[in-house]
Order: C-alpha cells, then structure tokens, then sequence
C-alpha cells in the first residue's frame, strides 16, 4: 500500500549554514492493514516522514506511492493524528469529530450518523456535546481518533500521539489502538520515541539512525493480538527491546 522510494529531504535554514538534510535515502514498504511503529532518536526526521507521507510537504529525491499513485498532496486516504490531537477548542466532541466530513461533502445526515458511530467506537459515549476543555487527556486522545477514523481512511498516520502521557493512560491508549486497528483494518504508521511501545504495539518496528533519517533495520514481533499488558513482563518482547534498543545504539548498523 505504500510504498517509499530512495526518499530525501532537505530543509533550507534561511541563514548562510548548509541546509539540514533530514532524510537521507529511506527505502521501505508497508502492506494494506499493517501496524508499523517507527521509531528513532528525537530530531531523526520521523515527522519530516509522516509529513511526506501525508502530502504536507515535497522530497528533493525519491517518491512516496501509495495504492501505486505517486503522493503529490494531502488526500483523505491518509489521515494525520497529531501528538497534541489539535482539537477545536470552541467546537464540541461531535463537531470535531464531523469536522473532516465536511469536506466529503455528505450531507448532515449522513455525517450526523458517522460522527455517533464514531463515538460509540471509541467510547465517548454521553461526552458529545462537551467542549475538549472539559474532557480528559485520554478522552481528547480518543476525539483525535475518532476525527481521524471518521474520514474512513486506509491509513491513519500517528505522530507521538502517546507522548508524554502518564503510564496508565498511556497504557490503556496503546490497548485502544490495537483494538481500533483490529476492528477498523486501517493501516497505521505510529512514530513513538518508546522502546516498549514500538515492539508492543506493532508488528514490525522500523528503526530509524539520527539525522539525516535512514532505516537503520527492522524487527518484527511475532505476537499474536490481542495482545495484553503481560506480554510486556514477557522474555520474548524483552528479546525484541533489545534488538531495537542495539539498532538505535550511537555507532550502530547503518544499512539502507
Ligand atoms: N520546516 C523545517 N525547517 C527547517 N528544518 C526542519 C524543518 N522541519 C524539520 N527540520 C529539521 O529536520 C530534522 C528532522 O526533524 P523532524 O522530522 O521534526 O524530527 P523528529 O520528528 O524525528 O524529531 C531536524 O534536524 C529538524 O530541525
Ligand atoms: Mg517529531
């Protein structure tokens, strides 16, 4: 489904000092439905990644195909979540979440009955009207979610969307995921800065080296899902912890 090509990228730094090469040569395929985690020290390009990805912006070499078609802007088969979700603060759960089916073109009927599947599927609820100022962290996670599964894409692209959270939030979050991922088949891309979180998650970690951006190598995590909390304690994700944690290593493998 997609498909990334000797993709680079450049950032021009309005002053005399070279430009930041932020990704250099990254190669790799996802197939339709897979879970992915990408994972890579703080300022290795993974945004720069999604945002390729997502349209938002243009590489100087190499290409992004996905469903074959060469990516030349944002389209709604490819939805963003961002860390910090960028919920409307003045419009109501079900206003946010129905925000992207505005441009659909679906009439208000029809959106109107998105919107509450949307927030069946991710427990909201009772919390339609309530404005994000008034919800929880993890329940304006699940907005951001719900507004990014609304839009019915192939694939959801997540930046850090767990971040900062504290560990039981957190938690639950990452279980909510796999069980979204699960019912809707969407294909996702997760960037995490969390070792544990990448190889619980996904199932296949892509490891990024620092900048500029390459994969340095992948590992999959042969677990079947569900998958509980207590595979965490477990002796194989240990195994796996350590794979990745030896590939983002300072001075480790570097292969294209
Ligand atoms: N718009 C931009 N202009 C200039 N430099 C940028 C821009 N966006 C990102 N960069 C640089 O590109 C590199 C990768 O950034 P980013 O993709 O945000 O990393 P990550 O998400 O892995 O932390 C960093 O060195 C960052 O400073
Ligand atoms: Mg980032």
């Amino acid at each position: 489904m997609i498909s990334v090509e000797n993709l680079s990228k450049l950032f021009e730094t309005h002053s005399k000092r070279d430009p930041v090469e932020a990704l250099r040569v990254v190669n790799f395929r996802v197939k339709r439905g897979e879970f992915i985690s990408i994972i890579g020290p703080s300022g290795c390009g993974k945004t720069t990644l999604l945002n390729l990805i997502a349209g938002f912006i243009r590489p100087e070499q190499g290409s992004v195909r996905f469903n074959g078609v060469p990516v030349s802007g944002p389209g709604p088969d490819r939805i963003m979540v961002f860390q910090e979700g960028n919920l409307f603060e003045w419009k109501t759960v079900r206003s946010n979440i129905e925000f992207g089916l505005k441009a659909k073109n679906l009439n208000i009927k029809k959106q109107k009955k998105i919107s509450a599947e949307m927030v069946r599927l991710v427990g909201l609820n009772g919390f339609e009207d309530s404005y994000p100022s008034q919800l929880s962290t993890g329940m304006k996670k699940r907005v951001a979610l719900a507004r990014a599964l609304a839009v019915d894409p192939d694939c959801v692209l997540m930046d850090e969307p767990l971040a900062g959270l504290d560990q039981m939030i957190k938690e639950r979050l990452q279980l909510e995921i796999m069980h979204l991922w699960k019912l809707t088949r969407k294909t996702i891309l997760f960037v995490t800065h969390d070792i544990e979180e990448a190889v619980f998650m996904a199932q296949r970690v892509f490891v990024m080296s620092p900048v500029p951006g390459k994969i340095r190598g992948k590992v999959e995590v042969d677990i079947a899902y569900p998958r509980k909390i207590e595979v965490k304690a477990g002796r194989y994700l240990e195994e796996r912890k350590r794979e990745v944690w030896e590939l983002l290593r300072p001075g480790g493998p570097d292969y294209a």
